[in-house]
Parts: structure tokens; C-alpha cells; sequence
């Protein structure tokens, strides 16, 4: 493989081998915002991104695209069945997310976790240079940090993980919890998403393991010092609001808006189909406003696109033909010929239709019941360079600590739902302007090369080791 100074080490490339109806296999832009952040800042410092090309039982070549060095990491049916499926999408995401779907423990799915940890590691010993950097992102990559260290002592290890740090109490049903957090903390830094997450997470390697620990800091008995840290991550501002003044979007949104009948609202939600995102909720709460009569079916739709996503993990079948359900029923009980409340798209878009979606949407519906971040949150209010439109957000979202002034709602309370959305739909226009125009400077200044920038400088900054303990 080919040899880097800097080198990204996640689950997935930024592109998607995916197999078309008919057969032939094409490249697609990986869904997810690890991607969709990660991708401008490797583009920007030279390095190599190590993942897998997301097609089973496929051995392909390092190769370049669109200016990245890409070296593939290759999963058998087994390996994406127990470890990509299994331990990190049936296990550590609904574990990590409150448990809002039930976690399941399976010991093959742990030791196919290992065995893939492994082969990661060995590509990233493989690929950095003497003296490199390697960064591990994601909860899939737990225990790289450790195995990596022990092949490559001379490498600055940093990890980063993009979804939420769970609680204390619920990670301490993990059966292995202790060999993940040893995992991590092969890291010289470890960064989360929240000041919150990161003490939870020094709190149980405290407990757990039994090291020192003084405020952010670990100390290990070798003398190692671990740092861990809070570092909200963000998205490329100016691209999105770059594309969102094209003209060619702003006639797609036109477009939209005609093809939806020209209501005076649109509400929009994009998200993976997933059962973080609340999106059951999100439509219960639109579909009874509409059925009882608070808002009008001609004065409102709702667009809904759920990217498809971890198809094959159970959780997710069950969403899918809940999601179905519910919209049909909405759309059954309050549509009408030439009518339709809920446009739902079970789909994936370009960036470009993305960005025109959001300058079509009065009024953005974020809704996750728990969230590291949500990236979507943040790239609608990039496309508002007009301070138009408003943002209704979870509290449960990472987002909510940054994007003070959005629509803020619970969305297990679906009352507070609801008058929130009506909310949303009534503020005047000065309000709605004054709300989004603090978001957007927020989100300009704090890009996501902010967001790299301030996570490699601690990296490299940050002292390794310590002579005593404190
Ligand atoms: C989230 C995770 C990423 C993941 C993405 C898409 O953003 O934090 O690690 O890549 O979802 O999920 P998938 O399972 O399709 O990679």
C-alpha cells in the first residue's frame, strides 16, 4: 500500500460500492455525516483514508478518487453480518444511543469485532510513516487505538467518536466494557462530541480500570499520559452555502416547491432510516395537527426522505414497515386527490438536491430522541444565507448546546411537538430572520476545519508522558 504522514482509519471509504438493478457495480458517496465531514479535511491535508469499500467478500486495491488516497479493507459475509451488523449496529449503536432500542450481546459478534479491530490496525501500521499520525474515528474502531500502539509505538494515536458517550450506568452492562475502554486509551487523545460524554468516559476508566485520573487527563502506569476532550464537529459551511446560492439550485427549490403545490409551508426532515432519529414521532405530531385541524392541507406538507440504511439488521426492517405504515395512514386519512401531506422518499440524493431541499423548507424538522450531532441540522442553516427559515430541533441532538436559538422540543412529548411546530409556522418573519441569522454565524465560524484544526493541535500538542502521578 501506499505510505502517509496523516492517515484516517474509519468503518467506511467515503465512497460505496454498490451493485445497480442488473448487476454492474458503481461507486456512490457513503452515506452518514462521519463522511460527509471527514471527507473536506482529508481532501485538505494530505493523507490516506483506510476503510471498507462497503461490498462483501471484495479484495480491491488501494486507489485514488476525487483526490483522496483510498486503501480498502476488505469484510467477509461473516464479518459484515457480526461485525458491522452485529456488534457495532446491533450492539454498540443502540447501547450508545440510551438504549432507545434494546442492545443485543453476542460473543461471536465481539470476537468478529476483534478479529476486524485487528485487521484495521495492521492496514494503519501498514500505511503510516515513521513518526505519523493516525486518526481512528467512530465506534465501530474502539479498540484500533491499543492494537495499533502495540505494533506502532512511534505514531501519534488519536481517536474521535462521532456518536453519543453513553451514560455510566448503562455502559457498564457491556460484558467487554473493560477491554474497550482499554482500547481507547491506546489514544493519546480521545475527542466526543461533549464535555458530558468525555467525562463519563474518565469517570469509567477511573472505575473501570482503576487508573489515575486528574480533570481530562488519564495516567497510565508506563507513564503514559491520555488526554480526552470535547470537540463538537461541524460541516463545511461555505461549500453548502456556496451551493445553495448557485442559481441552479435555486431553481431546483422553485421547482420543488411548484411540485408540491406551493404551500405556504414546507416542513422537511432528511435522515437515515434510522430509530435514533425520531422520525415516528416527528410524523405523529404533523398528522394529527393536520387531522385535527390546527393546520390546513392546503397551507402545509411535510417532505420526509429516509435514506436507506443498515437494511439488513432487524431494528431497522421493523422501522421501515413502521414508517410505511404511518405515512400511508396519514396520507390514507387526511390527503386528497391532488393532495398528498406527506412526500416520503425512501432514498439517497447528491449533495446538490440536498442543498435545494433546504432552500425549499420553511421549516427544518430534527427530531432525533438522541443524536452525537446531526450534521443535517447544521447544513440547513448554512443554506439560509437569506436568514430565512426555521430550525426545529431536538434538545436530544448534539446541536442543541450550539444552535441555542432553533425551535427547541422533546420529541417524546408529542403535545410540545405539535405547538412547537405550529410555533415554528406562525413567528413573524423578523423573528424567524433574527433566530437564524446567530445559528448561521455560528456555524460559519465554527466549520469544520475549526473543528479539525482544533482536534489535530491538541494531538500534536498534547504531552505523552508524565514522571509521577499527580
Ligand atoms: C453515523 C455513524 C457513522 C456511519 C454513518 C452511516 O454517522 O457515526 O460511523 O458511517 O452513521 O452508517 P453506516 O452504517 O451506513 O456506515
Amino acid at each position: 500500500p501506499p505510505t502517509a504522514a496523516f492517515v484516517v482509519v474509519a468503518n467506511r471509504l467515503p465512497v460505496d460500492r454498490v451493485t445497480l438493478p442488473g448487476g454492474r457495480t458503481a461507486w456512490r458517496t457513503s452515506p452518514g455525516g462521519l463522511v460527509s465531514a471527514l471527507k473536506p479535511v482529508l481532501q485538505r491535508n494530505e493523507g490516506a483514508w483506510i476503510g471498507w469499500h462497503g461490498a462483501p467478500a471484495e479484495e480491491l486495491e488501494p486507489f485514488v478518487d476525487d483526490g483522496l488516497e483510498l486503501v480498502p479493507v476488505p469484510l467477509t459475509h461473516s464479518e459484515v453480518e457480526e461485525y458491522y451488523e452485529g456488534f457495532s449496529n446491533g450492539t454498540l449503536w443502540p447501547l450508545y444511543h440510551d438504549v432507545v432500542a434494546p442492545p443485543e450481546f453476542h460473543r461471536e459478534w465481539w470476537e468478529a469485532y476483534v478479529r476486524v479491530n485487528r485487521r484495521f490496525a495492521q492496514r494503519a501500521a501498514d500505511v503510516a510513516e515513521r513518526g505519523g499520525v493516525v486518526w481512528v474515528q467512530d465506534y465501530q474502531l474502539q479498540l484500533v487505538p491499543a492494537m495499533l500502539r502495540e505494533m506502532r509505538p512511534d505514531l501519534r494515536i488519536g481517536f474521535f467518536l462521532h456518536i453519543p458517550f453513553p451514560p455510566t450506568e448503562l455502559f457498564q452492562q457491556m460484558p467487554w466494557r473493560r477491554q474497550i475502554l482499554e482500547g481507547l486509551l491506546g489514544a493519546d487523545l480521545v475527542g466526543f462530541q461533549h464535555q458530558g460524554a468525555s467525562q463519563n468516559f474518565v469517570r469509567l476508566v477511573r472505575q473501570r480500570v482503576g487508573h489515575k485520573t486528574h480533570r481530562d487527563t488519564v495516567y497510565l502506569p508506563d507513564g503514559r499520559l491520555v488526554t480526552a476532550g470535547s470537540f463538537p464537529i461541524s460541516i463545511d459551511a461555505e461549500s453548502f452555502e456556496k451551493l445553495a446560492r448557485d442559481p441552479a439550485t435555486e431553481q431546483r427549490a422553485d421547482e420543488i416547491r411548484e411540485e408540491l403545490g406551493a404551500p405556504k409551508h414546507v416542513l422537511l426532515g432528511i435522515d437515515r432510516l434510522d430509530y435514533t432519529k425520531g422520525l415516528r414521532q416527528r410524523l405523529r405530531a404533523f398528522g394529527e395537527l393536520l387531522a385535527e385541524g390546527s393546520i390546513d392541507l392546503d397551507d402545509a406538507v411535510f417532505v420526509q426522505v429516509a435514506t436507506p440504511s443498515r437494511e439488513r439488521v432487524d431494528q431497522y426492517k421493523v422501522l421501515r414497515d413502521d414508517i410505511d405504515r404511518l405515512v400511508g395512514r396519514i396520507n390514507g386519512d387526511v390527503g386528497r386527490i391532488g393532495r398528498v401531506p406527506i412526500t416520503y422518499l425512501h432514498s439517497s440524493y447528491p449533495k446538490a438536491e440536498m442543498a435545494a431541499l433546504y432552500r425549499a423548507a420553511d421549516i427544518m424538522v430534527v427530531t432525533p430522541l438522541r443524536d452525537g450531532m446531526n450534521l443535517v441540522a447544521k447544513e440547513y442553516v448554512a443554506c439560509r444565507y437569506d436568514d430565512q427559515g426555521a430550525l426545529v430541533l431536538s434538545e436530544f441532538a448534539g446541536a442543541a448546546d450550539e444552535l441555542k436559538q432553533a425551535y427547541r422540543v422533546n420529541p417524546y412529548d408529542i403535545n410540545g411537538m405539535k405547538a412547537t411546530l405550529l410555533q415554528a409556522m406562525e413567528s413573524p418573519d423578523r423573528e424567524k430572520s433574527r433566530r437564524m441569522r446567530s445559528m448561521r454565524k455560528y456555524v460559519s465560524e465554527h466549520d469544520i476545519d475549526r473543528w479539525a484544526k482544533s482536534f489535530l493541535d491538541r494531538l500534536a500538542g498534547s504531552e505523552t508522558h508524565h514522571d509521577k502521578h499527580p
